[in-house]
C-alpha cells in the first residue's frame, strides 16, 4: 500500500503558486486577492476560513475576511456579494457554507459573479465544467484529480465508484472522473443504492464522500483498489488539545492493508482542497478562465 500524502503534494503546489505570484509581482502585476465572507461562529467554518487566510499569506496573496453575525439578513449579504462583485481589487471570493437557515444558500451562490466564483459553485461554472469548458472547478474534486495525476495513478478504463452525490463533491467528482482526461467508467452511489457493498467491492477506484465516519470497511474494498477518503467529520476526542479530531469515511487501518493507494484523514484530501482554492484564485487573477 502506498500512502497518498496530501500534505506533501499540497506543499509542492503551494511552492509553484508562490513562485508564480513572485513573478507576477516582479513584473509589476497585482497581488492576487481572495476575499471570504463568514457568517456566524460555526467551529468548522471558523477553522476552514482561518486556514484559507493562512494559505493566502503563505503564497503571497492578499486576503480579506468579511464577518457577520448569525442574524445578518439575506439582503445585507446580497449587498456585500454585489459589492465584492464590483470591487476591482478582489479577484475571487467565497461565501463560507453552511449559512443560517433564514438565508438561501442557492440565492447567495447565484448572486456571485461567475468570474469571481473561485469555489466553482455557481451554476455557470458547474455547467461549463460538465460540458468540458474552462471553468472554476469545485476545490475538493479538483484537488482529488490533482492528487491522482501527481501520483501517476492510472484511471483510463478503470471502474470508479463515487459514494455521495453532493453538489460540492460527489456530483462534480463523478463528472471529472468520466471526462476525457481521466476516462474512468463511473458509478455514483447514494443512500438509495442497492447492493452498495458489492458495488464498492468491484471498484478499481473508490471515492468516499458520504460524511459518515468509518462507513467504508475492508469487505467493501477490492484488493489493490485506490481509495480516496473525502470524509472530514469532527468527532469529540480526549486525545487532542482542541477536544475534537477529524474522522474519515474509511476505516483506515483495515482498508490500508488491502488497497494499492489510500489517502489518510487528516493529511489526504483536505490540504488539496485548500490548495485548489488558491489555484482557482490565481486563475481568476490571471483571467485565464474568463478572458
Ligand atoms: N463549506 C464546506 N466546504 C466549503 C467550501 O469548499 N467552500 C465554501 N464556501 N464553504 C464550504
Amino acid at each position: 500500500m502506498q500512502l497518498i500524502d496530501g500534505n506533501r503534494t499540497a506543499k509542492t503546489i503551494k511552492a509553484e503558486i508562490a513562485q508564480e505570484v513572485k513573478n507576477i509581482v516582479a513584473q509589476g502585476g497585482k497581488q492576487p486577492h481572495l476575499a471570504a465572507i463568514l457568517v456566524g461562529h460555526d467551529g468548522g467554518s471558523e477553522t476552514y476560513v482561518a486556514y484559507k487566510i493562512k494559505d493566502c499569506e503563505e503564497v503571497g496573496f492578499k486576503s480579506s475576511l468579511v464577518r457577520y453575525e448569525d442574524d445578518v439578513t439575506e439582503e445585507e449579504l446580497l449587498a456585500k456579494v454585489e459589492e465584492l462583485n464590483n470591487d476591482d481589487d478582489v479577484d475571487g471570493f467565497i461565501v463560507q457554507l453552511p449559512l443560517p437557515k433564514h438565508i438561501s444558500e442557492q440565492k447567495i451562490i447565484e448572486a456571485i459573479d461567475a468570474r469571481k466564483d473561485v469555489d466553482g459553485f455557481h451554476p455557470v461554472n458547474v455547467g461549463r465544467m460538465v460540458i468540458g469548458l474552462p471553468s472554476f472547478v469545485s476545490a475538493t474534486p479538483d484537488g482529488i484529480v490533482e492528487l491522482i495525476k501527481r501520483h501517476g495513478i492510472e484511471t483510463s478504463g478503470k471502474d470508479c465508484v463515487v459514494i455521495g452525490r453532493s453538489n460540492i463533491v460527489g456530483r462534480p467528482m463523478s463528472v471529472l472522473m468520466s471526462q476525457k482526461e481521466m476516462n474512468a467508467t463511473v458509478t455514483v452511489a447514494h443512500s438509495r443504492t442497492k447492493n452498495l457493498k458489492e458495488l464498492c467491492a468491484n471498484a478499481d477506484i473508490l471515492i468516499a464522500a458520504i460524511g459518515s465516519p468509518g462507513f467504508v470497511t475492508a469487505d467493501m474494498v477490492k484488493p489493490g483498489a485506490v481509495v480516496i477518503d473525502v470524509g472530514t467529520t469532527r468527532v469529540k476526542s480526549t486525545e487532542t488539545k482542541s477536544g475534537w479530531k477529524l474522522k474519515g469515511d474509511v476505516v483506515f487501518e483495515e482498508v490500508a492493508e488491502k488497497c494499492s493507494f489510500i489517502t489518510p484523514v487528516p493529511g489526504g484530501v483536505g490540504p488539496m482542497t485548500r490548495v485548489s482554492l488558491l489555484k482557482n484564485t490565481l486563475l481568476a487573477a490571471k483571467k485565464e478562465i474568463y478572458k
